[in-house]
Formats: C-alpha cells, structure tokens, sequence
C-alpha cells in the first residue's frame, strides 16, 4: 500500500466524519445564534469538507512535507489527511491541536482506527499556547479554529484568533511551507496577501459539497443575519480556501 487514503481503515474513518459533519452541520445551521465558546460544540466537528481534505492531502504530499501542524483537530478529519501525507512522503509528525478535551478524545480514537497513531501527537488546551514551539521546521499548517458570532469574529486581543496562531507559527515555518484557511477571517487573509509579510496567497474556490437542500438552509440561514454580519464573511458563498506560502 503506497498511498494511504486508500486504506480501508483510512476509508473508513474518513467516509463516516464526513457524514457526520453534514448531518451536524445541518442541524446547527437550524439554530438562530452562534455561540463564540468552543465547548458549545463539543458535539460539531465543524470539520474540513472532503474536498478540502484531498486538497490539503495532495499539497502536502506536492510539497514533500514531513512535519506538519493541525489548528484546530476537533474529532480529526484535517489531521488524518495530514498523517496520511506524512506517512506517503516517508514519516514524520502532524502536531494536533484542540482546546476541548471530549474532541481530543475522539480524534485519538479516530487516529488509532485510521492506523495513524504513530504519526500524530495531539496537544490539548489552547492553541495560542501549545503551539509555541513544535520542535522544528513546520512544513505545512492548517489554521482552521473557527471562531465567530453573529456580531464578532475577532478575539479579546482585537485580532482573529487565525491571526494570531498564524503569527505565533510564522518564526516556526520553513521556507516554502504550506498553510491552508478555510474560514478566511479577514485580518488573516489581509496579513497573508500583504507582500511585506513574506507570504504569497490566494483564495482557491472549490465545488460545494454540501447536498442541494443544505446549500438552501445554508443561503436561509444567512440571509436571515444581519447586513454585513461577520459569519456571513465566514461562510463565504463560494467555499474554498485560502492557500499560502511562505517566501
Ligand atoms: C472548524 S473546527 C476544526 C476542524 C478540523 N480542522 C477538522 O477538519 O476536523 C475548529 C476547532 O477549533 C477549536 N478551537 C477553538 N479555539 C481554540 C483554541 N484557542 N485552541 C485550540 N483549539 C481551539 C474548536 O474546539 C474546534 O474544534
């Protein structure tokens, strides 16, 4: 077996997050409010789509990367693409990282089903603090802890909570390191596309995945929020992500 998403196991795992994430998703989409707390869902993997794990899967694998980091894991999905990309490129580590203990526990178990412990380490508590120093040259990073209400998507500090992972990992990268963001919180974005910053990036539309009927409850759902609301900035229309790399 040369290329691990092939793995039964690996399948597995992967085919029945992404089910659950829809089935969730959809069900969150029903509520009015969002909450800015983490633990509020401690029941929503609010994952990475399958489209954007074979994407992250694929530049990872393109860009040879053996030491990888995962902001935030919830139950696991980017982390397994991560690993998988590992493994098929020769070995080494994807740092995880998530703030709510129940998730931790769920994306060690889905790591160990998928055959991938040996892969992966998982720090918990709060990003801003476990990612300080992950050892060695970073390759490629996720910077997916989404964080937003209806009326606020930034943090305490004033910036994403994007932005500042993304600051605290910048000494971290190598040259030519990877990140991916698909939540595209405009400080971020802002920072990443600023020439000064050492960074080329740029928004990669992808297909939708969500079924029909959850791309109208989704258009519902936002048409019903404020004018300007800054989760409708978070979901952008066209899903995608945003894709840099470091000078
Ligand atoms: C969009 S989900 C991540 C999905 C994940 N990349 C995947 O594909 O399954 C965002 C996660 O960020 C976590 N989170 C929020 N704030 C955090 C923080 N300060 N440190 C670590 N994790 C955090 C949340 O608990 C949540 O599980």
């Amino acid at each position: 077996m040369t290329e691990t998403l092939r793995d039964p196991k690996v399948v597995r795992v992967l085919t029945r997050l992404n089910q659950h994430n829809v089935e969730t998703f959809e069900e969150t989409l029903s509520q009015d409010t969002w909450s800015n707390d983490p633990f509020a869902f401690e029941k929503v993997p609010l994952s990475v789509t399958s489209e954007i794990g074979e994407l992250i899967y694929l530049t990872a694998r393109a860009a040879r990367i053996n030491r990888a980091v995962d902001f935030a894991t919830s139950v696991g999905a980017s982390l397994i693409y991560l690993a998988a990309a590992v493994r098929d490129n020769g070995g080494g580590l994807v740092i995880g990282s998530e703030l709510v203990p129940a998730k931790v526990e769920e994306a060690r178990r889905n790591v160990r089903e998928a055959g991938l412990l040996d892969y992966v380490e998982i720090r918990e508590g709060d990003a801003r603090e476990t990612l300080a120093d992950v050892g060695g040259p970073i390759d490629y990073a996720t910077v997916d802890g989404f964080q937003a209400t209806d009326n606020e998507w930034i943090g305490a500090s004033g910036t994403s909570l994007a932005l500042d992972v993304l600051k605290l990992l910048t000494p971290q990268l190598r040259s030519g390191a990877v990140l991916v963001n698909d939540n595209a919180e405009p400080d971020y974005v802002a920072y990443v596309r600023d020439p000064e910053n050492g960074f080329r990036s740029s928004w990669i539309p992808l297909l939708a995945q969500p079924s029909e009927e959850t791309r109208r409850k989704l258009t519902e759902s936002l048409e019903r929020r404020p004018v300007g609301s800054p989760l409708t900035t978070l979901l952008p229309e066209v899903p995608g992500l945003e894709l840099s790399v470091r000078d």
